[in-house]
């Protein structure tokens, strides 16, 4: 069984489907690493195609995030990777290849798979699929406490990502025909994980 937890940055997205996962024992996958990483790989060669970097680049997701065998976990994370993963996530090239390598590991197995595309590309036919939201300000604030970093900085940079994301031509966030949309201003992470595991249980009857 696949749940499908896609939406904008600061939603909760990844916090939410690492419990998900935990609480209904499935695994979890966090796709917006692997943007992260050809991003990081995009910076330390600018010279080379974004997508033949991401079609030769072996990524591994789990505890720790492993690029070409090094562990990348808090290098892609600063905000140059993250500012750079939203301008490498624009490349169709790059798209199609990560998608490959999603598509490839969730096709055995019980997955919790997050990011801006799994419901409405990577895999339309998820049992389960829910657009997380929250009002921007709270989505700042969220990443604000998370990054250590001021609250209005974050919002302005967390502004221009969310433009460039909901209106690239290609796969643009939005959320995916049959999704569940659940904004989360004001919940508490509990009660959302609590929900999305239930819907989930009832999905899989
Ligand atoms: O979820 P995240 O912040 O780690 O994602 C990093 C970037 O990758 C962000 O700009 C959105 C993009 N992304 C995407 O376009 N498609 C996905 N499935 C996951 C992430």
């Amino acid at each position: 069984m696949l749940v499908a937890i896609d939406g904008p940055a600061g939603a909760g997205k990844s916090t939410v489907a690492r419990a998900v996962a935990r609480e209904l024992h499935f695994t979890y996958l966090a796709s917006g690493a692997m943007y992260r990483c050809v991003a990081l790989l995009s910076l330390a060669m600018p010279a080379s195609e974004p997508a033949a970097l991401a079609r030769a680049a072996r990524i591994e997701l789990g505890e720790r995030v492993l690029l070409d065998g090094r562990d990348v976990t808090e290098e892609i994370r600063t905000p140059e990777a993250s500012e750079a993963a939203s301008r490498v996530a624009a490349d169709p090239g790059v798209r199609e290849a990560l998608v490959a390598k999603q598509r490839e590991l969730i096709a055995g197995g019980d997955w919790v798979a997050e990011g801006r595309d799994i419901g409405t590309v990577v895999a339309p036919d998820a049992e389960l699929k829910v657009f997380l939201t929250a009002n921007p300000e709270e989505r700042a604030r969220r990443r604000a406490v998370e990054l250590g970093a001021d609250s209005a900085t974050v919002l302005a940079e967390q502004a221009l990502r969310d433009e460039r994301d909901t209106t690239r031509s290609h796969s643009p966030l939005q959320a995916a025909p049959g999704a569940v949309v659940l904004d989360t201003t004001g919940m508490g992470v509990e009660q959302v994980v609590a929900r999305i595991a239930s819907l989930a249980r009832d999905r899989a009857g």
